[in-house]
């Protein structure tokens, strides 16, 4: 969360600084601001709202320096006082922060003499680096030291100096045209360098006219090595008015490329697993824990016991950890602050650990010593969709190449995307469910994931709040909240649950609910029927509705999927 961007060099620093924070906006879009020299002078300028809002106002200006910001707030609420970069007591440094500052207040209390223009951990930080002895770089150094908690931070001061320090927050920097730039995400960089350093934890960077310098957390120059810039492949190609419609309507074209790179099994031949393989362990969040645990079941229908685990609960948890497991981290960007920790963690106590990311270059996948790629493109709303059916497809592929049974399932996986179905859901549904004030959505084994799955796009980006129940479960409580102003989304995919889940439509139309079935079984409900393909292939099908259906009650109440309220893209704070 909150995206930093600086540039230094040969060029209008302003203009990249901003084009940067466009492409970072879905790291947070609560405010943003930019600090840069101009006639000697360090100037900031700063807006509440969307970066086109900045971008009127820093409009025709030019300077070879500055950096950048956009802001998911965290500490205090979203106003221009708020809005990074933030200045220290003398006006003298700027400086803009991902991350957050654990011990702000006892910090503040020591610093008792600064008058705070702010709520923000972040301007302690700065002011806590001004009180420092030093250039710069030194300041930043020994105020880090007293730091707890995390930070991607970048400070530009009155001489026009611009240094980095990291711990947990990403940051990578790289040579450009005519410059260097230093960005959170190398989503920037994609398209401006061949290569790019990432900071690692704990050490510090500056860079000037002669390029980019690297230090430890004692101040000693390193040495680091270049690494190859990786670009996604090319499949952003539908442009519909929203990212999310464009995102959903690219399922079909992005699961046929991730099969493509998967063929050959070369992928999973590679995957070094442990020497006496005996389980898989999931870790993830969100959406991408729903893979995870589609994922659990997929590996348990081939006989290894697997997991999935929520990866705030689990970095905190009492989880008995098993030399003998593969530890997988499913994640869309690679970044996900919770997600990178469990899996720092694993990496410490020498388990064997993967990445299942769609983010090449990603900060997930240095970590772990084997990744699996999905090939979902770029997805920018900030409703995972897309993302989703590849990881779920991607794990379904693995189970196959674990079974042994990949080549044999090869016709059937050629036909199923050959067919696969966008299947929309009417406006007709869309109207009649808007209708009502309780949205339940309900499933039994891989219908229930799709049922959680299904109610967080919804929550998400209608701010209706549905939610998922094992439909085993309804009438040991939540059937109490169920009378005539509540439509159950009923999902069935699976023959042996059939039967149960009917009876449960049943107990919920007998309270006076109403309900929406979807499923490739006929029945007297009013349903939504999906074609018939191998069982274990349905959820990549059933999630396409619930998609479409968060989307079109998105639309109708007229707000923008892609940038729903209080959320960003990459979660990098816990
Ligand atoms: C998805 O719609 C959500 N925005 C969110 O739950 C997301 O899946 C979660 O934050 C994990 O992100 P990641 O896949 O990038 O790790």
């Amino acid at each position: 969360m909150c995206g930093i961007c600086a540039c230094i060099g040969n060029l209008n620093a302003v203009k990249y600084v901003l084009d940067g924070l466009k492409i970072l906006e879905y790291r947070g879009y609560d405010s943003a601001g930019i600090s840069y020299i101009e006639n000697k002078e360090l100037k900031t300028i700063k807006s509440v709202g969307e970066i086109c809002n900045l971008e009127k106002k820093v409009k025709g200006i030019f300077s070879n320096v500055a950096i950048g910001h956009t802001r998911w707030a965290t500490h205090g609420s979203v106003t221009e006082d708020n809005a990074h970069p933030h200045l220290s007591f003398n006006k003298g440094i700027a400086i803009v922060h991902n991350g957050i500052v654990e011990n702000y207040k006892d910090l503040k209390d020591k610093l008792n003499n600064v008058k705070w223009h702010s709520q923000t951990d972040t301007e302690v930080f700065v002011n806590l680096v001004a009180e420092k002895e030093g250039d710069l770089l030194e300041k930043l150094i020994n105020a880090s030291k007293e730091i707890s908690g995390s930070f991607a931070v970048a400070l530009l001061d009155k001489d026009g100096n611009i240094v980095f320090g990291k711990r947990e927050s990403p940051l990578y920097i790289a040579h450009i045209n005519n410059g260097v730039m230093a960005v959170s995400d190398t989503y920037v960089l994609c398209d401006l360098a061949e290569d790019f350093y990432t900071l690692n934890d704990n050490e510090f960077a500056k860079i000037n006219g002669n390029g980019i310098f690297f230090y430890d957390k004692n101040g000693k120059k390193i040495i680091k090595n270049k690494e190859k810039m990786q670009n996604f492949n090319k499949n952003n190609e539908i442009f519909e008015k929203t990212h999310m419609k464009s995102e959903i309507l690219e399922t079909k074209k992005v699961l046929i490329e991730t099969f493509k790179n998967y063929k050959n099994e070369l992928l999973f031949s590679s995957i070094k697993l442990p020497k006496k393989f005996e389980e898989i362990e999931l870790i993830a969040c969100g959406t991408a824990y729903h893979s995870a645990l589609q994922g659990a079941e997929y590996f348990k229908k081939i006989g290894i016991p697997s997991h999935a685990y929520i990866a705030s609960e689990f970095r905190y948890g009492n989880e008995i950890l098993n030399k003998n497991a593969l530890y997988i981290f499913v994640s869309q960007s690679g970044e996900t602050a919770d997600t990178i920790a469990c899996a720092k963690m694993l990496k410490e106590k020498n388990m064997t650990c993967l990445a299942l990311t769609n983010t090449p270059n990603s900060y997930l996948n240095k970590i772990c010593e084997n990744v699996l790629p999905t090939f979902a493109g770029k997805e920018i709303a900030v409703a995972s969709t897309k993302a989703y059916s590849c990881q779920v497809f991607v794990l379904y592929l693995f189970s196959l190449y674990l079974s042994g049974k990949f080549k044999e399932s090869e016709k059937e996986i050629l036909d199923f995307l050959k067919n696969f179905p966008l299947l929309d859901i009417n406006n007709g549904l869309v109207d009649k469910i808007s209708n009502f004030e309780k949205i339940f959505f309900i499933g039994r084994g891989q219908d229930y994931i799709t049922a959680l799955e299904g109610s967080l796009k919804l929550k998400e980006i209608t701010y209706i709040n549905s939610f998922a129940i094992a439909s085993g479960e309804l009438k040991h409580g939540t059937l109490a909240l169920i009378d005539k102003k509540s439509i159950v989304i009923a999902i069935c995919t699976e023959e042996k649950i059939k039967e149960k889940l009917f009876s449960n439509i049943e107990e919920v139309k007998a309270r006076e609910g109403s309900v929406l079935l979807i499923s490739n079984f006929p029945s007297s409900f009013e349903s939504l029927i999906l074609p018939t393909f191998p069982t274990a292939l349905m959820p990549i099908i059933s999630i396409i509705p619930l998609q479409f259906l968060a989307l079109h009650m998105c639309e109708k109440l007229g707000y923008n999927p892609d940038k729903p309220k209080n959320l960003a893209k990459s979660v990098t704070v816990e």
